[in-house]
């Protein structure tokens, strides 16, 4: 069989059991004498629990416990006041104690011998409070903003400045001073956060719907005082994740002191209302845009002043501002992020956090300019083409934006669009074409990976990567199928358990860059040995010759200069006792974070149809062309994409959580209020990759594709609505009721 390559579009290694039913996700795990754990979860935003009577709820039937504050051990190592050193360590509510800080935290959590035991138990539990008035977010926030102490980049300082603002405003020939604003978002992945705890003595195995093992494993560990070998995390499949699966949060914690507390094993699986809350959301934000430039369109100054709000517990400052430092041309530049204090869940990453909402209000900005300017919005654009990092001031490592502008304009039709606002139409509908530019950094952690090759030519590739339903597993069988030149069949993965080589949290679009690099350098040291056994070998016909001659394709070794002399593997490792050629590698980022600038790019494009009469806006068409890198695999990858996309539809058009301003309770935590699009609202997607080629990046010569599809197309959506209605929507989502009136 031909091997397939990289690139090449093969179907997912894990497609099948996926399809069939076959995939077990950790709400499928079942364990022996396994109990249920529900929990009950705070009605109140602010105050304390004057008491909570379990009285009646025990003396249901099947239950086994009700776990309260009043009756919970106190975990050895939890700290409440701890405050989260990462975007992945935010601050956890254990049932520690009777302080309620939002509305929908866990306050106890009943544990029976069914689901339904336990849900109907849950509903008995009795609680009164010492309210407080809470704290609303934004927009409501009466709070005095404070200055974050750090983003959850290590990379981006909090505020920065460059040249001289003032001044380059006081120069532009054209102007404008701007304010966006974005809403609360739930991230709702289909599966619920779920966890199976089962101990056994002092060993503690968790199935877990987790974007991180590992920083899970660790996480767990510290709160029960165990080191980090003695908890087991795994996650075969996981059922999306888009940030809020990535830190560690109560529910994992839960179900472990669940099981302790009970000694059997529990399952404790989110419903979907209890999502909307303790694991995570996006912050809302209001950003003001200041950009000064020339009449012939050269950008002097630009300031982006974001706000967001985090909540009384804990530290998260929606990173919405990043983005303007690096992606155009500006002397002259402010960029600071401020927040405020809200009795509301924890806020956390959400696909590309920070750069969704603040790419939505930077490039509505430069739309907006583009108009006042009388400019094509690419034109503009490239007129301020960053040929490098204005801000670290160094080059990128590879960047194919101006070919992302030219062959997306071109697939998507750009030439048709009439510059005009609303001078488009086709009867009774308005139509709008608008675009945006896409980027989003490339983020690389350590990782490490094992690989050994068999004599039968199989190879074994150990991984602990979990899959978030982006296709990892297929493109770490694939680099390592890639390396030897052999087909991805002969591959055996072991991944999703903390048993495997450590890797990263699946965050950040860092997987393939970061665990993908582990495996190329793991394969890289197998084929070193087999080189080192040929040319020691008096049988070889590469006997004496060079490490560096040598190169391996189609599983064969042989000379580079003379590539009929050579051998297949196999054939070398029979003739040596037929022993496995085995190599572990960590992989981590050398110094050129220090000497690049690295990011992966994308231009997309939007088509809106809007009814004039109705105000109901359909997304008609979308284009996007996109430059990451090499591209590991052409299905998954367009996938991911489209995904991301996807989101950007959603972000422009559905989605809201709505806190009620008196009581901060969200007042739409279900999928019927809270909306997504369905296959009726997404047009056919066009999404592309345009060829580049990355030899600095990373050893997979790969960037980060899991995020970017958002972050372009939140604003295409809004700048196309513009050019239909001739009305700018500044406060997404933008609803039909913000456009009925259609009046510039
Ligand atoms: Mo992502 S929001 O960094 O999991």
């Amino acid at each position: 069989m031909e091997p397939k390559l990289i690139g090449d579009p093969i179907d997912r290694i894990d497609g099948k059991q996926k399809v069939t039913g076959g995939a077990r996700y950790s709400a499928d795990i079942k364990q022996p004498e396994m109990a249920y754990a529900v929990l009950v979860m705070s009605t109140i935003a602010n105050g304390t629990i004057r008491d909570i009577d379990t009285a009646s709820a025990e003396k249901m039937p099947g239950v086994l416990a009700i776990m309260t504050h009043k009756n919970t051990p106190k975990l050895p190592g939890y700290d409440a006041n701890k405050p989260g050193a990462t975007a992945l360590g935010r601050v956890l509510h254990l049932l520690h104690d009777n302080q309620v800080d939002y509305s929908n935290q866990p306050i106890a959590m009943a544990i029976a011998d069914s689901f339904e035991h336990a849900v109907d138990a849950a509903n008995h539990v009795r609680v009164t409070y010492q309210p407080k008035t809470p704290a609303p977010g934004l927009p409501t926030s009466k709070a005095e903003p404070f200055r974050p102490q750090k983003l959850p980049r290590p990379d981006d300082p909090v505020d920065t400045q460059r040249g001289d603002l003032t001044k380059a405003m006081a120069s532009a020939e054209v102007s404008l001073k701007q304010t966006y604003t974005t809403p609360t978002q739930i991230h709702n992945a289909l599966e619920p956060h779920t966890s199976v705890a089962v101990w056994e003595g002092k060993q503690l195995t968790i199935y877990q719907a987790t974007q991180g093992i590992f920083p899970s494993r660790e996480r767990i560990a510290e709160y029960f005082a165990l080191p980090p070998e003695n908890v087991r995390v795994i996650a075969q499949f996981v059922g999306g994740g888009f940030g809020s699966k990535g830190p560690v949060w109560a529910d994992g914690v839960l179900a472990a002191m669940a099981a302790q507390y009970v000694k059997r094993p529990v399952k404790l699986e989110l419903r979907r209302s209890d999502m909307f809350g303790m694991v995570g959301s996006r912050s809302a934000t209001t950003q003001q845009l200041e950009i000064g430039a020339s009449r012939s369109g050269d950008f002097l100054g630009m300031a982006h002043r974001s706000l967001n709000q985090t909540s009384v517990f804990d530290d998260f400052s929606e990173p919405a501002g990043i983005l303007t430092r690096v992606l155009y041309k500006c002397p002259s530049q402010e960029v600071t992020h401020r927040s405020i204090r809200a009795n509301i869940g924890a806020t956390s990453p959400m696909r590309a956090p920070g750069e969704a909402p603040g790419m939505f209000a930077l490039e509505s900005a430069i739309d907006e300019l583009a108009y006042q300017l009388n400019m094509d919005p690419i034109a503009l654009r490239l007129k301020n083409y960053a040929e490098t990092d204005q801000q670290k001031e160094l080059p990128f490592s590879s960047k194919s934006l101006r070919e992302c502008y030219q062959q997306g304009a071109e697939r998507f039709g750009w030439s048709k669009r009439t510059a005009a606002p609303r001078s488009m139409r086709d009867g009774n509908i308005l139509i709008g074409m608008g675009m945006a530019t896409a980027t989003y950094p490339t983020i690389r952690d350590e990782a490490s990976a094992k690989i050994k090759f068999n004599a039968d030519g199989t190879v074994l590739l150990s991984i602990g990567t979990q899959d978030i339903g982006t296709g990892s597993y297929t493109a770490m069988t694939q680099l390592a199928a890639n390396a030897f030149g052999i087909s991805t069949d002969l591959v055996t993965l072991r991944a999703g358990d903390t048993r495997q080589p450590k890797t990263p949290v699946s965050g950040g679009s860092r997987t393939t860059a970061s665990a993908g690099s582990a495996v190329v350098q793991a394969a890289e040291a197998v084929i070193l040995k087999a080189k080192q056994l040929a040319l020691n070998d008096l049988k070889s016909p590469l006997k004496g010759q060079k490490e560096s001659d040598m190169v391996v394709e189609k599983g064969r070794l042989f000379l580079k200069s003379d590539p009929k002399k050579g051998e297949l593997l196999t054939t070398l490792l029979k003739r040596n006792g037929g022993n496995a050629l085995e190599a572990s590698t960590s992989s981590k980022s050398g110094d050129e974070k220090e000497k690049y600038s690295m990011y992966a790019h994308g231009a997309q494009f939007a088509e809106v149809r809007i009814d004039e009469a109705l105000g109901e806006i359909r997304v008609s068409k979308l284009t996007g062309a996109y430059a990451a890198g090499r591209i590991v695999n052409a299905k998954t990858a367009h996938s991911q994409l489209v995904g991301g996309i996807v989101w950007g539809v959603s972000m422009a058009l559905l989605e809201h959580a709505i806190h009620d301003p008196r009581t901060n309770r969200i007042m739409n935590a279900n999928l019927a209020e809270y909306h997504v699009p369905v296959n009726a609202d997404i047009p056919d997607i066009d999404a592309f990759f345009v060829d580049e080629k990355d030899e600095i990046v990373n050893p997979a010569g790969v960037k980060g594709i899991g995020e970017i599809g958002i972050t372009g197309s939140v604003a295409a959506i809004a700048n196309a609505i513009y050019h239909a209605t001739g009305k700018r929507i500044r406060e997404l989502p933008i609803t039909p009721d913000k456009i009925m009136s259609f009046t510039a």
